[in-house]
């Protein structure tokens, strides 16, 4: 039996990445978080594209995709983010590049670029892909799509614990900000915005645990 492809969309830090991960692991699927791809061109950006003003130059930057090669690679259980070679998968979690992937990502020039490499990771099936537009543009005609969402401040706490966890030195006050403005801008973007498939089934996780969100994933996933 073909394996099937599983869309998750949804807010900053509602866990999509983390609990796809371990959907993968049970069900024996690939996950791809789509979200490091952004940041993954996010953080060239920054270090080759930047104007005299300190600001990322984006035409620079679409001249220069070429010189871009990103990459997950299987490292023990996990698909580690690459770019040119260098791990970046730690890099790519900082405040700096948080604060500018939305504009990055609102470009169509970049969400072309990203298109169909996203596809043709998901062609054969058994994938589990997390995004904001998977269910919508990417994949729309994935097997299962879900859509999560939490309270603001649930997922503050969140985002500020798995920053504090890396080794981040950051306060609550930042990491909200930092998601009320990236869902604001990935929600009134042009192209592919942050958007709740039609057919893509919601869970707000606001009073969940990790395990209880999986459960409930897992218990939709009706021919495993
Ligand atoms: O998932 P994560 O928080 O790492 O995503 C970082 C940013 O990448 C999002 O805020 C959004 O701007 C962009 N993104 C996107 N489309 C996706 C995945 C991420 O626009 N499919």
């Amino acid at each position: 039996m073909r394996k099937p492809v599983i869309a998750i969309d949804g807010y900053s830090s509602t866990g999509k990445s983390s609990i796809s991960k371990i959907i993968a692991h049970k069900l024996g699927l690939v996950h791809l978080d789509t979200g490091a791809l952004y940041r993954g061109i996010t953080y060239f950006a920054l270090n080759n594209c930047l104007g005299e003003d300190g600001k990322i130059n984006l035409e620079e930057l679409f001249m220069r995709f070429n010189e871009i090669q990103l990459e997950f690679k299987p490292i023990d259980t996990e698909l580690v983010m690459f770019l040119n070679g260098q791990d970046i998968s730690t890099e790519i979690r900082t405040n700096e590049i948080s604060q500018n992937v939305s504009l990055i990502a609102s470009q169509k020039e970049v969400r072309d670029f990203l298109l169909d490499a996203q596809r043709e990771m998901a062609k054969k099936g058994g994938v589990i892909m997390d995004g904001r537009d998977i269910g919508t543009v990417i994949l729309p005609k994935a097997d299962f799509k879900f859509f999560l969402t939490a309270s603001v401040e649930e997922r503050t706490k969140r985002r500020f614990l798995e920053l504090r966890s890396l080794g981040f030195e950051t306060d609550e006050n930042t990491v909200r900000e930092n998601l009320i403005s990236r869902d604001k801008t990935d929600s009134e973007r042009a192209v592919a915005p942050l958007k709740k498939a039609e057919d893509a089934i919601v869970i707000d996780n606001s009073n969940f645990t990790k395990n209880q969100t999986i459960d409930l994933i897992l218990s939709h996933l009706t021919y495993f």
